[in-house]
């Protein structure tokens, strides 16, 4: 987190932190018959990332004055699918990347057939949470919470953007094909994220459903932007993931297009459109709007 993050985004921090981390401990404590499989599971979860994805569905479920209780377990679900896919994304097969989180990517602390077993019951896991949850939502928005993180998990969404992004190391892509890969490979989690709180609101206007989603679609893409740019700029101890793997591994990024004082600029431009498409909305979106500047300002 930024040092001068603010009052509020501290706040909202903390609380993620806290449910996110109980409702992670409790959805782990499975009774698997590998020791070593549950133990790397954890390590994948517990500790180390900034949580963005839950605190987006805090944040909206707050936007539209749904009770915190009913985002718990869709909080949970994003992280499981997003630590999954950090988990392969790190693999030599993938990126080939040996850090996360500070700490040796799981790969390394355990074995790649490990890391790929992990990523697969992390991913089961998040709909096991999503479709066995306790809230007091109805059973029509449980399982339409089910529709909108497998759709972006999938190969429309979050799996095709990797496949987008592995065969861009081979061939040249232009700006367009970039920008399309990118809101997949991030932005269809991010957007699922957002989505996801704002129903559990069952009543949430569709109009105000429909400026959140824009809402998404630009952070999720200035979210991506920054990771190309802080790639490029930021330090390997800040990041907590190896500095220059992009450039290492030939990956088309923001970066690599536009230069780092364009890809900032344009990460800042996403960012601010944000900010405009929930301009309407009440003070009780204040969360969304800090989280739409951290997506810019943040160093790792
Ligand atoms: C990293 O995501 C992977 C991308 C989609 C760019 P985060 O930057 O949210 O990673 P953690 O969860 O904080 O480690
Ligand atoms: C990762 O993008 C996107 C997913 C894991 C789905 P990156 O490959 O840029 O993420 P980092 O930089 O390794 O965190
Ligand atoms: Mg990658
Ligand atoms: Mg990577
Ligand atoms: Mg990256």
């Amino acid at each position: 987190m930024k040092a001068n993050t603010s009052g509020i985004l501290t706040r909202l921090f903390d609380f993620t932190n806290e449910r996110v981390n109980s409702c992670l401990e409790s959805v782990l404590s499975l009774s698997v018959p590998d020791q070593r499989l549950i133990e790397a599971m954890r390590y994948a979860t517990m500790g180390g990332g900034k949580r963005i994805r839950p605190l987006l569905v805090y944040a909206s479920a707050k936007a539209v004055e749904a009770k915190m209780e009913d985002a718990d377990a869709a909080a949970c679900a994003v992280e499981l699918v997003h630590s999954f896919s950090l988990v392969h994304d790190d693999l030599p097969v993938m990126d080939d990347d040996d850090l996360r989180r500070g700490k040796p990517s799981v790969h390394k602390a355990y074995d790649e057939p490990t890391a790929v077993l992990v990523g697969d019951a992390l991913q089961s896991l998040a709909f096991q949470c999503l479709s066995t949850q306790k809230s007091s939502l109805s059973e029509s928005t449980k399982l339409a919470m089910v529709q909108i993180l497998s759709e972006a998990t999938g190969a429309e969404g979050m799996t095709g953007g990797q496949a987008m992004d592995l065969r861009a190391e081979q061939f040249p892509i232009d700006l367009s094909v970039l920008e399309n890969m990118h809101q997949r490979k991030t932005g269809a989690l991010i957007k699922a994220s957002v989505k996801l709180g704002a129903i559990c609101n069952p009543r949430v206007a569709t109009n105000i459903l429909e400026r959140l989603e824009r809402f998404a679609d630009l952070i999720g893409l200035a979210f991506q932007v920054q990771d190309d740019v802080l790639d490029e700029i930021s330090e390997t101890s800040t990041l907590g993931k190896p500095k220059g793997s992009d450039r290492a591994q030939n990956k088309t990024t923001y970066v690599s297009l536009l230069g780092i004082e364009r890809a900032k600029r344009k990460a800042v431009e996403l960012s601010e459109q944000a900010l405009l498409s929930i301009q309407d909305l009440s003070p009780a979106a204040d969360e969304l709007r800090e989280l739409a500047e951290f997506m810019t300002s943040r160093a790792n």
